[in-house]
C-alpha cells in the first residue's frame, strides 16, 4: 500500500515577522520556540498536523510542526531536535536563536491533516511527536484511539509530561524496553483505523510495510527527511527546458545535471526552497502552461493529474517550455 496524505489544507503561504519569547528545553537535544506578533495580535489559526516555515539569520528555512494548543491563537509553538552532522538548521535554531528577536515565518501549512476514520493509531519516533502531540491532544473524551511513542531513552524524548495520565499512550524507548512490534500493532487496530505515523525513516518503511498487509487501513506519514524510493532520490535532468517565470518576468533555461528549482535560482535566488528533495512543499508553486512529471512526495494521484502545482525542486518538466506562477 502507497503512504497516503490525508485530505490537505492547502493555505496559501502567509509571512510573518514574529518575536521569539521563549526558548524552553524539553528533553536532551530538544528545544521548543515559542513566537508571538510583536503587538500581541491574533495569528492565522491552525490544524494538528501544520507546520511553519522558519527563515533562519543564514537564510536557511526550516520547516517545523506546530506542537502548542491550536486553540491559543497569540502564540505558535515548534520543537527542535539538535542533529550534530546534519545540514546545519538545527545547530543554528540551539545556537544562534535569541529571546526578543524578531524573525520571520511563513505558514502555517498543512499536509498532515487528521480525516475521518473509524479509529487512530497515532506512531511517533522522537522528535516526531511533534505534529502527533496537538493530534493527540484533539482526541480529548474519543476512544477509539491510540498512540505509540518511541524513542531511543526517556531522557530525549520531549513532552512526556503533556502524555502522563493518558492510558491510550503507550511510551516505549529502545534502553529499557527493547523494540517497539508494529506489525502487531498494525494486525491489531481496528477495521478502518487512519494510522498517523511521523518519526525516522526506519520507522516509517516498517510501519508501511505492516499497513500493507491491511487494505482497510490508511497511512498518513510524515517524513523527517526524502524517502530512498528512486522517484524521489535528486534532482532529475530537464535540460534544455525554458522556464517562464510569469510574474517576474524572468525565462531561464534547465541546465544540464539542474533541477528546475536550481535554474530558477540562478536569476532569482529569493525563490523559497528547504528540503530541495520533494518532501517538505516549500518550493511549491503553480503551474501556469506545461506538462510535468511529478517526482515529489507530497501530491496525490489526482493532484498529479491535475498538474495544478509542482514542486520544482524535483519534479521535472515533459514539455519544452514551462510557465510558472512565480
Ligand atoms: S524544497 Fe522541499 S519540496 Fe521542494
Amino acid at each position: 500500500m502507497q503512504p497516503q496524505r490525508a485530505t490537505q489544507t492547502r493555505v496559501v503561504q502567509n509571512q510573518h515577522e514574529l518575536t521569539l519569547m521563549e526558548i524552553r528545553l524539553e528533553a536532551k537535544g530538544v528545544v521548543s520556540l515559542a513566537f508571538r506578533h510583536p503587538e500581541g495580535s491574533r495569528l492565522p489559526e491552525w490544524q494538528p498536523g501544520a507546520h511553519l516555515e522558519v527563515v533562519l539569520p543564514s537564510g536557511r528555512v526550516r520547516h517545523y510542526s506546530l506542537c502548542g494548543d491550536p486553540s491559543d491563537r497569540h502564540v505558535y509553538r515548534v520543537a527542535v531536535l539538535r542533529v550534530d552532522g546534519g545540514r546545519g538548521g538545527s545547530a543554528e535554531v540551539h545556537d544562534d536563536l535569541k529571546v526578543g528577536r524578531i524573525y520571520t515565518l511563513r505558514g502555517p501549512r498543512n499536509h498532515f491533516a487528521l480525516m475521518p476514520a473509524a479509529a487512530y493509531l497515532f506512531i511517533a519516533g522522537g522528535i516526531g511527536i511533534t505534529p502527533i502531540l496537538p493530534m493527540i491532544e484533539a482526541m480529548r473524551g474519543a476512544e477509539n484511539w491510540r498512540a505509540l511513542y518511541c524513542g531511543r531513552s526517556r531522557s530525549g524524548m520531549a513532552f512526556l509530561d503533556r502524555l502522563a495520565r493518558r492510558p491510550e499512550v503507550t511510551v516505549l524507548s529502545d534502553d529499557s524496553d527493547g523494540r517497539p512490534d508494529f506489525a502487531a500493532e498494525i494486525s491489531n487496530a481496528p477495521r478502518g483505523t487512519a494510522v498517523y505515523c511521523c518519526g525516522p525513516e526506519g520507522m516509517l518503511d516498517l510501519v508501511s510495510e505492516a499497513c500493507s498487509a491491511r487494505p482497510d487501513i490508511t497511512l498518513c506519514t510524515e517524513r523527517f527527511a526524502a524517502s530512498t524510493t528512486p522517484s524521489s532520490a535528486g534532482a532529475p535532468n530537464a535540460a534544455g527546458t525554458e522556464v517562464h517565470l510569469a510574474r517576474s518576468g524572468i525565462t531561464v533555461t534547465v541546465g544540464a545535471g539542474e533541477s528546475v528549482l536550481q535554474a530558477i535560482r540562478r536569476a532569482k535566488p529569493d525563490v523559497a526552497w528547504s528540503c530541495e528533495a520533494g518532501f517538505c512543499g516549500t518550493c511549491e508553486t503553480a503551474i501556469i502552461e506545461g506538462d510535468v512529471e511529478h517526482l515529489d512526495q507530497l501530491h496525490s494521484e489526482a493532484e498529479r493529474v491535475a498538474n495544478r502545482t509542482m514542486m520544482i525542486c524535483v519534479s521535472r518538466p515533459l514539455s519544452s517550455r514551462l510557465v510558472l506562477d512565480l
